[in-house]
């Protein structure tokens, strides 16, 4: 006797491939493994986020404020945007799936960029909406993997619901100029949603890419995720937000689950909001690792792309299932990327100071 089946537009659904099981990696090598798979912060959060989170846990046995109200105005005077245009989700996964599946259904079209953030076709696909990805640059131009402005405004039809750019975009690290995001927003049909994935938007310190939240008052149709999981350091409390216009904002609110982000959360990410001071520290940090690690591995003759996020990607070539497997064995995890179909790279994150140079020694011997 057979299981039951799911609804047949989910039937090919492959689950986001997280690379390892970290779990059996962690219990095999303890403290001493040297995680640089994840793009999270190995800094981790401001110290009175982990207070905030430790005094709310003592009311786990209450339901937490369904709307969220003190970090939605926190972060309404923050990006300086309504509240009423704030939704809270438990990560901004949530948010980029609930986005799709209000949005966009059978007989739409959902677009994103090859070697686009492997969230956005299973969202697409969640929503049983067709996911179609325009090619990107080619691996020899300047911008390789990055995502064409043009091949998408192309692809861009009133068929097309929704359009999902990850900017900087893991896991290429390439990024688009405001200017660029500005011009996709002016030629896309009104009804289609533009949602710009800012995940690591905090990391940027450079001139571009700038933030398209300053453009949200001009466009009813664009969307802005972040997260706290990755600069603010709180990937497992699964918090994340999305800015909008207050009434696309008002639909996802009436189809979000009611408790999607609980107490302990809120209070860490509110408190982790407010310390601007371990924020400055986490990205200068990063922007510091960030070009002594590309410079270690480009000395190493490997070819390092250009990043504006907290991890590079980087060309092993056909060694590079044998070289991630032999770091493995010597307990550091890097991204395999064989599900983006860039199987001669592998993605590294910035770690600190001493796991970058742990990585970059293990390399040198390897490839010695
Ligand atoms: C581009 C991008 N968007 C969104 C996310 C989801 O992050 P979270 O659900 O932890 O907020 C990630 C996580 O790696 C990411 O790389």
């Amino acid at each position: 006797m057979s299981a039951p089946l799911p609804r047949p537009h989910l039937r090919q659904i492959a689950a986001y491939d997280p690379g390892h099981d970290l779990t059996q990696l962690r219990a095999r090598h303890g403290g001493l493994l040297c995680e640089l798979g994840a793009n999270e912060n190995p800094l981790g959060p401001s110290p009175s986020a982990l207070a905030a989170f430790e005094r709310a846990a003592a009311s786990v046995h209450r339901y937490p404020d369904p709307s969220g109200r003190a970090l939605k105005a926190a972060l309404a005077a923050r990006h300086r945007h309504p509240e009423q245009g704030i939704v809270l989700g438990n990560g901004s996964h949530e948010l980029l799936v609930l986005l799709a599946r209000c949005f966009a259904g059978p007989g739409d079209q959902v677009l994103f960029s090859r070697f686009g953030f492997a969230v956005f076709p299973i969202a697409a696909a969640l929503a049983g909406a067709e996911g179609m990805a325009a090619p990107a640059f080619p691996e020899e131009h300047p911008r390789a993997f990055g995502h064409d402005p043009q091949a998408l405004a192309d692809a861009l039809s009133s068929r097309v619901r929704l359009l999902f750019i990850a900017n900087p975009n893991n896991p290429t690290g390439s990024w688009l100029s405001l200017a660029e995001i500005e011009a996709l927003l002016a030629h896309a049909d009104p009804q289609t949603l533009v949602v710009v994935d800012e995940a690591y938007q905090e990391y940027v310190l450079e001139e571009e890419p700038r933030s398209a939240v300053a453009l949200l008052s001009r466009f009813p149709q664009l969307v802005v995720t972040r997260t706290f999981s990755k600069a603010y350091g709180l990937a497992a409390l699964r918090v994340g937000y999305l800015l909008a216009h207050p009434e696309v904002a008002c639909w996802l609110e009436r189809c979000r689950e009611t408790f999607n982000v609980n107490q302990p959360a809120q209070e860490a990410a509110l408190a982790a909001l407010g310390d601007e001071a371990h924020l400055r520290v986490v990205r200068e940090a990063n922007a510091r690792e960030r070009e002594r690690l590309a410079a270690g591995l480009s000395a190493l003759g490997l070819e390092v792309h250009p990043s504006r996020a907290n991890f590079l990607l980087v060309r092993f070539g056909e060694q590079a299932a044998a070289i991630g497997e032999a770091l493995l064995a010597r307990g550091i995890v890097l991204r395999p990327l064989m599900p983006y179909g860039l199987d001669a790279h592998l993605r590294v994150s910035v770690g600190r100071a001493e796991e970058n140079e742990r990585l970059l020694s293990a390399l040198a011997e390897l490839l010695r």
